[in-house]
């Protein structure tokens, strides 16, 4: 029970974000990194916040789970779960949310719809500048090219400690495996591909020696 007594947040899965009451914007996270992390840090004594978007997986046993649709309500109720020890957003929310219509767009002789995109807030970029920052902090990003180099300049762009990369066009988002690369200001450790919870055990191991 490495982790007794200490409160991790964790993020997880996609964010949907509205284009009118029936449709939405999103991207292909299954969630299950994310939950297998949550489910490991728990297994070591964390208390555990779960904030997940919307997914099709279960509550990992003793995580208190909060569910949430769009970009802008993850990133109140991360806002409203602290103070943590540690934030590890695994969550791959969208860049952008729709100026939304109130109600159903209909074909017609008007043609497609023009969507007028807006920037969601970076959850952890805020995270990374506030006050509350947790004392450790971890980003992940999916990339299809440059991982480590993307990697390394998202570390200081977002102000966190860590940041979890993985190539996702050679472990497709939605899959049961991860190759992972560990980014911090000390240098890389490349990890081999393994099962997300295979992973997720690894870097709570990680966090239960840091934290
Ligand atoms: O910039 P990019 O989206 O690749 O960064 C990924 C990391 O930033 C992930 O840890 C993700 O959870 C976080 N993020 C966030 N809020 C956003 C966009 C990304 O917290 N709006």
């Amino acid at each position: 029970m490495t982790l007794s007594g200490k409160h991790v947040l964790v993020t997880a899965g996609p964010t949907h974000e509205p284009i009118d009451p029936v449709r939405y914007l999103a991207n292909r996270s299954s969630g299950k990194q994310g939950f297998a992390i949550a489910a490991a840090l728990a297994a070591q004594g964390a208390r555990v916040t779960l904030i997940a978007g919307p997914v099709a997986l279960p509550t990992p046993p003793r995580v208190t789970r909060i569910d949430v649709e769009t970009a802008l309500q993850m990133a109140a109720a991360v806002e409203a779960a602290l103070p943590a020890d540690a934030a590890i957003m695994v969550a791959a929310v969208a860049d952008w949310r729709v100026e939304a219509s109130a109600q159903k767009i209909k074909k017609g002789a008007a043609g497609p719809p023009t969507l007028t995109l807006v920037e969601n807030p970076d959850i952890l970029a805020t995270l990374g500048r506030s006050l509350r920052r947790p004392r450790l902090l971890i980003g992940f990003a999916a990339e299809t090219e440059n991982v480590v180099a993307h990697a390394r300049a998202k570390l200081a762009r977002k102000g966190c400690d860590w940041i979890v990369a993985n190539d996702v066009s050679a472990d497709p988002m939605g899959g049961e495996t991860n190759r992972v690369h560990i980014v911090t200001n000390d240098g890389v450790e490349s990890w081999d591909r393994m099962a997300k919870d295979d992973v997720a055990e690894r870097l709570a191991d990680r966090i239960a020696v840091t934290i």
